[in-house]
């Protein structure tokens, strides 16, 4: 009964991640899909992913997810910040360049202005 269970649960997770992969009409989704290999914005998606959580990221303090084990450069650069989407666009345009030593690489995307902005009411919506 238990391995059943275990089974339906990771056939609806490989059902999400083809959902992504085969791509969406959802700009949101779109643009998240240069995320969702190293985060979660499922509150209850149990931190496996190489990633923090990024459910409620917009307007959470920098760093502070319980249980990541986030690097010292992020933790000491976000002391008393929090996430905007200004911070958060500025940050995925370049991590390293805002954080040097972070261990978050530039993703190739979002593209355009666009695509940006989806992404951003993508994560103000989860
Ligand atoms: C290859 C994996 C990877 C991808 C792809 C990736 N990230 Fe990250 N991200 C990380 C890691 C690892 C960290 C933690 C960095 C640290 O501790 O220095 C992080 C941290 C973050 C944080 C800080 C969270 C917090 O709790 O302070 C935000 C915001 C973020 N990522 C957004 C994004 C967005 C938006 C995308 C897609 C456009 C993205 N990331 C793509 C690996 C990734």
């Amino acid at each position: 009964m238990k391995i059943a269970v275990a089974l339906g649960a990771l056939a609806a997770i490989a059902a999400g991640a083809s959902a992504f992969a085969q791509g969406t009409s959802d700009p949101g989704e779109r643009a998240f899909s240069f995320c969702f290999s190293c985060h979660s914005v499922d509150a209850n998606q149990t931190e496996t992913l190489s990633g923090p959580n990024l459910a409620g990221i917009i307007g959470r303090p920098v760093a502070s997810k319980a249980g990541f084990e986030y690097t010292e450069a992020l933790k000491e650069y976000g002391k008393g910040k929090t996430w905007t989407p200004e911070l958060i666009l500025q940050w995925i345009q370049d991590p390293r360049k805002m954080v040097p030593g972070t261990e978050m690489s530039r993703p190739p995307g979002p593209r355009t202005d666009a695509d940006r902005a989806a992404l951003i009411n993508y994560l103000k919506a989860h």
